[in-house]
């Protein structure tokens, strides 16, 4: 019988540090189907007709986000780490689940009015993409939806992101 793409997610106990269960994708991405079915069901997440942009989050968001913008025929702009943009940006930092970190985006990524879907692989405490989401309205975007594979569903990152869709394939109590 055909598996789940969940059952190709590996969970890793104490990685990066004690007291994480770290859901690791690289067993999803080295088995073809794997692969193909994290895509296609978190496209399947997606109106296109809704959306303008599609955005990949730095670095496991950009994995997923460019094939389901090339599958939807949508632009697709990065939010990156900070300090890895040429032309001018704007940014924000943000708390993780381990850590801290500085996202930024091209101010010319998106146009206002432009409704963008939001691309990462994972949603833990949520800090991220809430980052990310008030980045894209500072340039005047319409967050249309945020898009996972996995939810962590006990971080609560639904709760940070509740003025926004959020959807997620595979979701963890
Ligand atoms: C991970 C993950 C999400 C974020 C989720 O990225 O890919 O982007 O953490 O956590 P949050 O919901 O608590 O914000 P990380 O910053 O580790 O970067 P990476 O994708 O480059 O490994
Ligand atoms: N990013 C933040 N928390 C994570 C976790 N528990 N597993 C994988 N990636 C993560």
């Amino acid at each position: 019988m055909k598996k789940s793409v969940e059952e190709y997610v590996r969970s890793i106990p104490d990685f990066p540090e004690p007291g994480i269960i770290f859901r690791d994708i690289t067993s999803v991405l080295q088995d073809a189907d794997g692969l193909q079915m994290a895509i296609d069901e978190m496209q399947a997440l997606i109106d296109s007709d809704k959306v303008d942009v599609i955005a990949g989050t730095e670095s496991r968001g950009f994995i997923f986000g460019a094939p389901i913008a090339y599958n939807l025929h949508k632009p697709f702009v990065l939010i990156r780490k900070k300090g890895k943009l040429p032309c001018e940006t704007v940014s924000r930092s943000y708390d993780l689940e381990y850590g801290t970190a500085e996202i930024e985006m091209h101010k010319d990524a998106i146009k206002p009015g432009q409704r963008v879907v939001v691309i990462d692989d994972l949603l833990a405490t949520g800090g991220t993409l809430e980052a990310c989401d008030k980045l894209i309205e500072e340039l005047g975007g319409v967050v249309a939806k945020n898009v996972f594979l996995i939810e962590l569903a006990g971080l609560k990152g639904r709760e940070k992101l509740k003025d926004y869709e959020v959807a997620s394939v595979i979701c963890y109590e």
